[in-house]
């Protein structure tokens, strides 16, 4: 597939089969991420994959999380019960969950850059994903800026923040195009 009709044609997935994605691919998907724009080469993308039985504690990790800011009920109330079972089952059933993440500079601005180029990463590996028949979401959730959600998964270092978290594999459904506005609506040319 031609990059501009990739751009195009690339969809956030919501449903994944059951199969994993090899390593390899995974590797592939990711060194073609890594061709993003980073300002003074900084590549400060760093990525976690949890797949397989290494699932279990991340989603453990995430029901702890919403239950500790208060998203699920922090009680063994029957319905809380049904509600983190049906949520940890539809995390489960997704075969990678690629945390990206970085070390904050200091400065705001060299922070800003950062996580600027990390976004370009991750469109670029979405990119590359699609022309591998892979699918993904982009997603960014509370659980990401709860700081002990990052010990429990094993990002010790406190400066460490996690840019996104993305569901992986290959789609089951591929929602249809819901298009663009027309640039021109969004767009001016000033020439004097
Ligand atoms: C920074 C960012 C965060 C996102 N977070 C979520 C999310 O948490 N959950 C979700 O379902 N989609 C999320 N999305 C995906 C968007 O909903 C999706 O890109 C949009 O609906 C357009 O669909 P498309 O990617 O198929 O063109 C996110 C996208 C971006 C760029």
């Amino acid at each position: 597939m031609d990059i501009l009709e990739g751009i195009k044609r690339r969809r956030s997935i919501h449903s994944f089969k059951e199969e994993q994605v090899s390593k390899e691919i995974l590797e592939q998907i990711f060194t073609y991420g890594s061709y993003a724009p980073t300002h003074y080469m900084k590549e400060p993308w760093k990525i976690k994959v949890y797949q397989g039985d290494g699932r279990k504690k991340f989603v453990q990790s995430i029901m702890k999380s919403y239950q500790r800011i208060g998203m699920i009920k922090d009680d063994d109330h029957p319905k809380t019960l049904k509600t983190i079972d049906s949520l940890s089952s539809f995390l489960l059933a997704i075969p990678h969950h690629a945390v990206i993440y970085y070390e904050q500079p200091d400065d705001r601005i060299r922070n800003e850059e950062e996580y600027a180029s990390i976004c370009a990463f991750i469109q670029n590996s979405q990119l590359a994903a699609w022309q591998f028949g892979v699918g993904m979401l982009w997603t960014i959730t509370p659980y990401m800026h709860d700081p002990q959600f990052a010990k429990e998964i094993g990002l010790e270092n406190e400066k460490i923040k996690i840019a996104a978290v993305m569901q992986i594999g290959y789609p089951k459904k591929i929602p249809i195009d819901k298009g663009r506005t027309p640039i021109g609506e969004k767009m001016e040319f000033v020439e004097f």
